[in-house]
């Protein structure tokens, strides 16, 4: 897609195998950084190649696999030169060891001790090794060094066993490099977001809702992650991941559930990012139990909560983001939005455009200030978000307003 802007656009990862039954993993792994936009660099240990061999990752990453330290004499140093970031996955307890204590007897922990940047470790091993004091203490030392760690994840490991030791899924392995390579302009700095759409029930089986995902919103949680804040995601129903490292979720349904599950948080936070698309009605009477076919039926609706306006009607009150879903280009809607809900920040998206709005990955968006208005080509969600943030963290600097 022209103009997708990609968070790891151009980035260099040097990515370590090691030799454990997760390395078959390595080549979604390396498809799905080159996805983001990052070309990787593929260094296999000697026990990875019983796992995969070394010409899928060539495949997949379109790049010569180093393996041997002797092959060219000068990778050692010249391959971590080249790279951002180092990425270790899976990254096997004798791998750690090796790290922790300083052994360079291969290319990779030689490479990972010439290397000057930032390095992430996904490690992954039956439980029982997992919790070897000794592998702990080595896990320790480099994570004291700065070494950042994903996962492991408890669940079935290879074994048949159960406990904790599977390596990271990939997408917590992506979201937490991309982490690495952000800024943190919104350290401890606490969030809400909602997202997803609500459901406003006419009997126990039926309710009115509409086509939000919640992807957006989703997006959004997992930029200010990134960026280092604390954030609780209230989501109506969504069947999307839950972001990693969030502070709390909150699953809810209705609109109704959606504003006490917003103010029961609202005194402890600093921003409020509504992504959301609650529904605006609710039918007035939910019958308990199915109502029955019929010809005709009518039903009364009420409209649902303005969370909103509720909040930019407090006296002091976080700084609130809201969002205009528009089907046409209404940016005059958004902007007396703006004004009507006493929000900082309105970002206008029209759903019908192709490519933007609900379900899809990409969206078109405007964010709109009081006296700033900023119009972004069609692009990924992810740098959407971004994008948002920064208009936050901008005003951030210039207002106080904590409640
Ligand atoms: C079938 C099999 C599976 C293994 N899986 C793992 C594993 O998941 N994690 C791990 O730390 N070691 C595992 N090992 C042990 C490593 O392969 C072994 O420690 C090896 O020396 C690691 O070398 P490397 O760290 O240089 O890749 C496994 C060994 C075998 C035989």
């Amino acid at each position: 897609m022209k103009n997708k802007k990609k968070v790891l656009k151009n980035k260099k990862i040097l990515l370590g195998v090691a030799g454990g039954v997760a390395a078959y993993k390595s080549v979604d792994l390396v498809r799905r950084l080159k996805d983001e936009g990052a070309s990787v660099t593929v260094i296999m240990t000697d026990a990875s190649k019983n796992f995969i061999t070394p010409l899928s990752l060539e495949i997949a990453s379109e790049n010569r696999v180093c393996s041997g330290i002797f092959d060219d004499p000068m990778s050692h140093i010249n391959l971590p030169r080249e790279a951002d970031i180092m990425l270790i996955a899976p990254a096997t307890a004798n791998i750690i060891g090796k790290f922790a204590n300083g052994i360079a007897d291969d290319l990779l922990s030689t490479c990972f001790l010439s290397f000057k940047g930032k390095v992430v470790i996904a490690p992954s091993m039956n439980w029982r090794m997992y919790d070897n004091p000794i592998f702990q203490e080595n896990l320790r030392r480099l994570t004291a060094h700065g070494v950042i760690q994903a996962g492991p994840d408890r669940g079935t490991l290879a074994c048949g066993e159960e406990g904790i030791g599977r390596m990271a899924d990939v997408s917590e392995i992506i979201e937490t490099i991309k982490s690495a390579f952000s800024k943190k302009d919104f350290f401890k700095k606490k969030i809400i977001v909602t997202a997803g759409p609500t459901r406003e029930y006419l009997d126990p089986v039926r309710f009115l809702s509409n086509r939000s995902s919640g992807k957006m919103g989703y997006a959004v949680a997992r930029a200010c992650i990134r960026r280092g804040a604390e954030v609780i995601l209230i989501s109506g129903p969504s069947c999307l991941e839950q972001p990693h490292g969030l502070k709390s979720f909150f699953r809810v349904e209705t609109a109704q559930e959606m504003k006490n599950a917003m103010f029961k948080h609202l005194h402890e936070t600093d921003v409020v990012i509504m992504a959301a698309a609650p529904a605006d009605f609710s039918p007035e009477k939910k019958e308990k139990t199915k109502i029955n076919k019929t010809d005709k039926l009518l039903v009364n609706l009420r409209n649902t909560p303005d969370i909103l306006s509720e909040i930019g009607k407090l006296k002091r009150r976080p700084l609130l983001v809201g969002f205009a879903a528009e089907t046409g280009k209404r940016l005059d809607r958004a902007k007396e939005k703006l004004i009507q809900k006493n929000a900082d920040i309105i970002v206008f998206n029209n759903v019908t455009a192709a490519g933007s709005g609900f379900d899809v990955d990409t969206n078109e968006i405007t964010i709109i200030r009081k006296n700033k208005e900023v119009s972004l080509p069609l692009t990924t969600k992810d740098a959407a978000a971004e994008a948002i943030l920064d208009a936050v963290s901008e005003l951030l600097k210039r207002v106080k307003c904590i409640i």
